[in-house]
């Protein structure tokens, strides 16, 4: 089926008033938004970049005292194909969308930085950035050249300021999101008009509440996604599509009704 197919006019028109007509939107992404990019979503990866590892080994502050080595190459691997991924047409259009509103909010649960990348502003990174380095014990923020960025397992480099080994600044699993970052999302899901969720299975809290936050302050709720989630039954429009494929197209019918 095309993706022209799987949507119908008067439900992209539908979204398209909706976001045109907000005083404030909220546009909330996930993986998906940056497969198009390259960079394999948590749910394919449990195929791939998943699979031959247990996340719990990977992605915990546990696994990281146990195994420093494994995991710092690991993410040092993964920040290798951020930093290679360039944002896609779906990106790009956000973008726009910042700047065709009065206000739009980007939260993303990705830590690839590539909405950033595309030019949209003040993005409030619930899950942190890979691209950022801190200390394990301190917090200590690191923003020299990550050292040594190839493919042989090395240990992490210690923080120049207290010597503890440096860790990616991203949300581990069992770790509190950003307390800045949470505070922000949800006063801006709470206050917004129009919710544009993109591009995620909605199985990962507390992120799947803030079109629940919105929906229940009276936001319209828009949802793009190849497949169904976790998150459909609460959306106003379901527009069954990719990224790359549909957000240009739904920008383009907010731009006709802006000007
Ligand atoms: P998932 O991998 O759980 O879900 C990806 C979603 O993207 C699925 O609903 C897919 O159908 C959809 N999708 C796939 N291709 C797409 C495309 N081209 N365009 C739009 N959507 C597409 O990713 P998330 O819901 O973002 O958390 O959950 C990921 C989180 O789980 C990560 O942030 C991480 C992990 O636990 C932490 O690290 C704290």
């Amino acid at each position: 089926m095309s993706e022209k197919a799987a949507v119908r006019p008067e439900d992209l028109a539908r979204a398209a008033d909706a976001l045109a007509g907000a005083r404030r939107v909220v546009v909330s992404t996930g993986a998906g938004m940056s497969k198009e990019s390259g960079i394999p979503t948590f749910r394919d990866a449990l195929e791939g970049l998943w699979a031959e590892f247990d996340p719990q080994e990977l992605a915990t502050e546990q696994g990281f005292r146990a195994n420093p080595r494994r995991v710092w190459s690991w993410y040092a691997w993964r920040r290798r194909r951020v930093v290679e991924a360039a944002p896609h047409a779906g990106h790009l259009a956000v973008t726009e969308l910042q700047r065709l509103l009065p206000s739009v909010t980007v939260v993303t649960q990705n830590v690839d930085g590539l909405h950033a990348a595309a030019g949209s502003e003040d993005v409030v990174e619930l899950h942190g950035n890979i691209r950022r380095l801190r200390c394990l014990d301190a917090g200590h923020l690191f923003t020299g050249e990550i050292p040594g960025e190839d493919d042989t397992e090395r240990d992490p480099p210690p923080c120049p300021a207290c010597g503890s080994p440096l860790r990616p600044d991203v949300v581990w699993f069992g770790e509190m999101l950003p307390r800045v970052a949470v505070e922000r999302a949800w006063d801006d899901a709470r206050r917004c008009d129009a919710l544009l969720l993109v591009g995620t299975s909605g199985t990962v809290w507390p992120a799947a509440d803030l079109p629940h936050i919105a929906r229940s302050n009276g936001a319209f709720v828009i949802e793009v996604n190849p497949e169904t989630s976790e998150l459909t039954g609460i959306a106003n429009v379901f527009l069954q599509g990719t990224a790359g494929g549909l957000l240009p197209r739904l920008v383009h019918e907010v731009r006709a009704r802006v000007g």
